[in-house]
Formats: structure tokens, sequence, C-alpha cells
């Protein structure tokens, strides 16, 4: 009876064959109406509640000197099992102050919301990602990090063109992206851009943990340009879950427009995947990754 009940949990599928060859094909899957727009809201006031508790002083002198970005280094690098606001890079003057109030000065809020905040934990552990997961073809997927993305109105940062695979890496491949546009995300906000089908090319770089363990460094594989011709902008309403390969080539440009872009983002792998010491993000034993 148990087996029989299995066996029709693994049938469910949300994802049309279609739509998986969608995926296959370009690499990304944009699902509209995914979320409600009351969810989005939901997240987006708890991202506020978040940014509102946080005492600013052990990091708002991150981007003031070049000694102190070693601290930045810290902060980021010990966050893969932590909730942590990150400031964004254009947030501060020349006299280390905020140009602008804090809660338009972070550019994100990671890694670790999915496990350690019950309204984002809410959001995260759903039965339909659960099975947008398996359509996608995972066996065991464990939830890696979780961030929430301000693209701030003015000073939102570009978002260099990327794999995720490169700064989540697991052997073999397994890193897959679901993004979820909390806000109209449009051209003029700073949408996602990707090119459709990247995701067939290899691996361009790694991302690591350097041997002393304090800091990061890249290992380039292939130093040749992206195909920035063939980038497509990923236009999206609030609502819209958005699904992504680790290897497709993905970026934003920066937000000058007056509205904010809020985005939540998490990536999966997979549980069988064998998952370096070396990548930066790292749990401690106590707090394993889960899944659904
Ligand atoms: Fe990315």
């Amino acid at each position: 009876m148990l087996l029989f009940f299995l066996s029709k949990i693994k049938e469910t599928m949300l994802l049309t064959q279609k739509q998986i060859e969608l995926f296959e094909q370009d690499g990304y899957l944009i699902l509209e109406n995914f979320v409600s727009l009351e969810a989005c809201e939901t997240l987006r006031v708890r991202a506020a509640e978040i940014v509102e508790d946080f005492e600013p002083a052990e990091s708002v002198s991150i981007f003031t000197t070049n000694e102190q970005t070693r601290h930045s280094d810290e902060y980021f690098m010990e966050s893969g099992d932590k909730v942590r606001c990150f400031f964004e890079e254009e947030s501060f003057g020349e006299n280390g102050k905020l140009l602008q109030a804090k809660k338009l000065s972070i550019n994100k809020i990671g890694h670790a919301m999915h496990d350690l905040d019950p309204v984002f934990e809410k959001f995260s552990r759903t039965p339909e990602l659960a099975e947008i997961a398996n359509d996608i073809g995972f066996e065991d997927p464990r939830i890696l990090q979780s961030m929430f993305i301000f693209k701030q109105p003015k000073i939102g940062g570009e978002v260099n063109c990327h794999q995720d695979s490169t700064f989540l890496y697991t052997e073999p491949l397994s890193v897959k992206g679901f993004w979820f546009a909390l806000e109209d995300s449009t051209q003029e906000n700073g949408c996602l851009w990707a090119i459709p089908g990247g995701h067939k090319s290899p691996l361009k770089s790694r991302f690591f943990r350097s041997e002393s363990g304090d800091g990061t460094e890249m290992e380039v594989f292939d130093d040749s340009a992206w195909e920035t011709s063939k980038l497509v902008p990923l236009e999206a309403k609030a609502g819209t879950m958005v699904v992504l390969h680790g290897l497709l080539p993905h970026m934003s440009y920066a937000n000058r427009s007056a509205r904010t872009r809020h985005a939540y983002t998490m990536h999966l792998i997979e549980g069988t995947a064998n998952y370096p010491q070396w990548n930066w993000l790292q749990r401690p034993p106590e707090m394993p990754l889960r899944g659904f």
C-alpha cells in the first residue's frame, strides 16, 4: 500500500512534458503566476523586518578601507549557515556614512533563511516546489542557499554574467536555481538576462576557498568572453518563478530606476552529488542541508 502511494507521488508532475523540454532546450523556464501576490508581499515584509533589526555597526565600514575588505570576506564566508545583511557597494559616501536610509542600502540577505526563518522556510518548502525539483530531474534535492535580493533604486549594482555552478560546485554538476519575482522585474529596474541554450556549454570557472580558508580565488578554465549579443531579457511579473540551470550564463544590469526590484532565490543541489569542502559556502555538521 505504501509502495503504491509512493509510486503515485513519483508520478505526480507539475510541469508538462513541453515545459520540461523547454527547460532542457533553453536552460531556463519561466512560470508565470506561480506564487500569489500575497505570498510575495509576506516575504517582502519579513525581509524589511530583518533589515530593520540588522545592526550595521560591525559591517558598516566594510567598504570604507581596503584593510577592512578582509572582514567583509569573513562576514560573507561565514554566512552559509546564517541570516546576514549585505550592503550595496554604492551605499556609502567617502566618509563611510550611508548615503540613503538603511532599508534602501542593503544589496541582499543571505544565505540560510530557508532553514532559520519561519516565514522564509514556509515559502521555500512547499509540495509544489518539491514537484518542480522532481520534474527537472532531482532525486534527492537539498536547498543549499537562499537569498533575498533588493536591487535597490539608483544604486542596485550590476551582476556580471556568470554560471551558478561556478559558485556552488558539485561533482557531478547539479545546481539549479529557483528565482521568484516579488515585484515586477523589467529591463528598467534590472531584470534577469540569460543566453538561451548557453547551459550546453561547459563550466568556465570555479570559485573556491583559498587554502588559508579566509579568502576566495577564481580558477578560470575558459577565458573567452561571454556571447553577450545572445542575452535575452527575462522580464517577469510579480509572482513569476524562473527555474535556472546551473550552467546557464545569466546576469542583471544595474538598477538606475527609482523602483526596487525585489526577488527571492534558492539554489538546490543533488543530495547524492559530492559537495567539495573548498566551496565557499559551508555548513557545520549540526546543520545539514535539507530538502523539501
Ligand atoms: Fe546567479
